[in-house]
């Protein structure tokens, strides 16, 4: 990495969908493109970090000076996040699925005439940034979440970071009106996000994702530089 403010420092960041899937040919997903994701990882390499970006499936190119790994399900995710640790910085940034198929099945599921849709039984998924922040000796010095919300933005997100216990967690709203008019956050190349720290609040105007990404990795170095200089 080129040498900054986070040379000798390790980041994990996620980025991306999870996919979960029903059957040989159909899964469960979702709307993220990854683009915060891969941004914030290329942001923290610019700054000199050792960047290892675990990404669910998306179109997107390897962020110059970062080590990918592709994941697939949120059980895959979670078992290369470990894998990746130790890490001073960890910033969850994917779109996990919630929730994934109990019993996949392993031929591709056929419709018979006169046959009832199937039902899918759906089993709870790991956490990773709960599990990243609850770590013991390995969990990194800031873990900063993401909240995808879509009515009382920063009061939902403000107890998500409590509950799954990381320093900082990246307030938006993937409501159709809620990105400054620039339409949904997921197929927008903006954002308008809500910083959460311990500390409080600070709203940030709507800016392209690669510059929230570039002032969130700026706050992380100067961070970790305060806390190295206490
Ligand atoms: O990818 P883009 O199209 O650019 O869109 C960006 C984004 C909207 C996906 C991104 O900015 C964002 O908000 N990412 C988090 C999306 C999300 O899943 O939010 P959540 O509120 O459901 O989850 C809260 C936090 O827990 C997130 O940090 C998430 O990564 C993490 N999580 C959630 C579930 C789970 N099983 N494991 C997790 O680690």
């Amino acid at each position: 990495a080129a040498p900054g403010p986070l040379s000798g420092r390790h980041a994990l960041v996620t980025s991306g969908p999870t996919h979960e899937p029903i059957d040989p040919v159909r899964y469960i997903a979702n709307r993220s493109s990854g683009h915060q994701g891969h941004a914030i990882a290329g942001a923290l390499a610019r700054l000199g970090a050792r960047v290892t970006l675990v990404s669910g499936p998306t179109a997107l190119a390897d962020p110059p000076g970062t080590t990918v790994v592709r994941v697939t399900t949120a059980r895959e995710m979670l078992a290369a996040c470990q894998q990746a640790l130790p890490a001073d910085i960890a910033v969850c940034a994917a779109a996990v699925a919630d929730w994934t198929v109990t019993h996949p099945a392993t031929h591709k599921t056929k419709k018979a005439a006169g046959a009832p849709p199937p039902v899918l039984a759906l089993s709870p998924n790991p956490d990773i940034l709960a599990n990243l922040a609850a770590a013991g000796p390995q969990r990194p010095a800031l873990v900063v979440g993401f909240a995808a919300e879509t009515e009382e933005v920063v009061a939902q997100a403000s107890a998500k970071r409590l509950r799954k216990g990381c320093d900082w967690i990246i307030a938006n709203d993937v409501s159709e009106a809620g990105n400054g008019g620039r339409g949904t956050v997921f197929a927008s190349p903006d954002n308008t996000v809500h910083v959460i720290t311990a500390e409080g609040v600070e709203d940030w105007p709507t800016l392209s994702k690669d510059v929230v990404a570039h002032r969130l990795a700026g706050r992380i170095a100067a961070t970790l530089t305060d806390r190295a200089a206490a």
